[in-house]
Formats: C-alpha cells, structure tokens, sequence
C-alpha cells in the first residue's frame, strides 16, 4: 500500500507512533521515526533499514526543521507526515489552569502548527503528499475525565487539518485526521485498572482500542487508496462516540 513512499512520524518511540511506523514499514514505506525518548532508536534497531531514527522534540522549532532536513538526506524528500507525539490530557487541578494551558499548548498546537509548515514545504518539494494528523476522540465532544485544554488543542488539531487541506488540496497534499477512542498504549500502562476499565467500557465494541488498529487506518490514509479523502476527522473509538453517554 505505500510502496515508495517516505512518512516523518512524531511519537514514534512507542505507542500509536510505534505501531505506525511498524505497519508503514510493513506496507512498504521508509519511515523517520522522531521522538524524544530515545526509543526512536529501539523501534529503528527493531524495524531494520527501512527506518531512521531522529530524535528531536517537536515543539521546538529548530528540532522541526531539522527534522525534516534529516528526511532528505535520508531518502530524498517526504510524501507523509503523521503527527502523533502530544501531551496527553490529565486534569491538573482547577479547571481552566492555565498552568494546563501552559503544559499542552506548546506541542499539541505550537508544534503541530510548525510541523504542518515545515512539512508541507517539504512534501511540495516531492510533488505533494499526505498528511494524518491524530487527535482523540475528546475532540469531537467533552468528556469530563480528560484535561479541557488538551481537548481544545484536540479541536484546534481538527480545524486547522480541514484548513491544511481546502488550501494545498490543488497542489496535491491530502490532509486528514484520525480520533483515537481509548486505545492501551503504553502511556495507560501506569494508568489505575478502575480509569482502564472505565475508559474501555465507553466503546460500543465495549473494549479500549490497539495500537495496530489506530495505525492502520492511519496508513489507509497515507496511501493512495485513500486518494479522495481530505479534509475528514474519522474517530477510531470502537463506537465511543457513536453514543450519547
Ligand atoms: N492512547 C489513547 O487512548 C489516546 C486517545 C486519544 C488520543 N490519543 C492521541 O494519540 C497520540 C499517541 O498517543 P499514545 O497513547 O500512543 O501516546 P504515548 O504517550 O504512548 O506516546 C507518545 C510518544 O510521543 C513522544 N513525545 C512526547 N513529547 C514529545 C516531544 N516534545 N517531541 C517528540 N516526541 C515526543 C513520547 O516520548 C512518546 O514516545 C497522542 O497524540 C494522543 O493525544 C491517544
């Protein structure tokens, strides 16, 4: 499915970005796997050639534009980017902090708005591209337990993808979003079994979702049998928001 295709993907070091880079590579794609861990260096170790580690953090600017340096010397140019790396979306206290504020908005937004710049400057270099951008589930409607902050940067995420995509759409970049439901990545390992079981529950398919299953949609969507789709936010939520409670 992406044979000859060459994706930049943030968070790569595990979770939904793991499993992205795994099942890009296992379509065919060379992949730069971005993140600040250090574990972009394990996924590469693991993955073999077709992969390049970078470590970087993306919600600096400088780390973003080299980022993207670093994709073309490694394989010439880039046709996908998926932003996955965020800060995720715990409550910290009083509502409307804006110690909260302060804690998710320079990479869910000031990052993605940079990575979007950069990236698309790059994939035009290559004749076009596609782009997936992953927000949540939370940004389609509230849900009480997650951080309102994070969630609004989760909205914003959805907007300026839909702006990505009416304003590049003629020069040949896709841009779309995929909404994770509750998915057991490794971030929910420490997570207490009651929140777990909560979460899971809210799926109409009444369990949390995989990281392989958020990321094959995502490559779906790197792909060219997705070629008629921009714009769009699909929640891979097992029917989470499907309901009204
Ligand atoms: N897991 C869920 O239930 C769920 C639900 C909805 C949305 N999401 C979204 O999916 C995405 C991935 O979630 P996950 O659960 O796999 O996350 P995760 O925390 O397991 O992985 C995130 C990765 O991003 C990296 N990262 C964090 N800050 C970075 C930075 N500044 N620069 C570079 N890399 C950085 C981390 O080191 C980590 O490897 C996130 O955008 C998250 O908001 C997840």
């Amino acid at each position: 499915m992406l044979d000859g295709k060459v994706a930049v993907i943030t968070g790569a070091g595990q979770g939904i970005g793991k499993a992205s880079a795994e099942v890009c590579v296992r379509e065919g794609a060379k992949v730069l796997a971005v993140d600040i861990s250090g574990a972009e260096d394990d996924v590469a170790a693991k993955l073999g050639d077709a992969v390049v580690p970078f470590h970087a953090d993306v919600s600096v600017e400088g780390d973003i534009a080299a980022m993207f340096g670093a994709a073309r010397d490694a394989f010439g140019g880039i046709d996908g980017l998926m932003n996955v790396a965020a800060v995720h979306g715990g409550r910290r206290g009083e509502f409307l902090s804006l110690e909260e504020y302060d804690a998710v908005t320079p990479l869910n937004l000031r990052g993605l708005v940079l990575s979007m710049k950069y990236g698309i400057e790059a994939m035009l270099e290559s004749g076009g591209g596609a782009i997936v951008n992953v927000s949540s589930a939370a940004s389609l409607g509230v849900q009480e337990r997650v951080a309102a902050m994070y969630q609004a940067t989760k909205s914003a995420m959805n907007t300026l993808t839909k702006a990505v995509a009416v304003e590049y759409g003629k020069q040949g970049i896709r841009a779309n979003v995929i909404a994770p439901g509750f998915t057991q990545t490794d971030f929910y390992g420490s997570a207490k079994p009651e929140i777990v079981d909560y979460m899971a529950s809210k799926a109409a398919l009444g369990r949390g979702g995989e990281s392989r299953e958020q990321a094959e949609v995502a490559a779906f969507l790197l792909s060219e049998r997705a070629s008629f789709v921009t714009g769009v936010v699909i929640p891979v939520d097992g029917g989470w928001t499907a309901r009204l409670a």
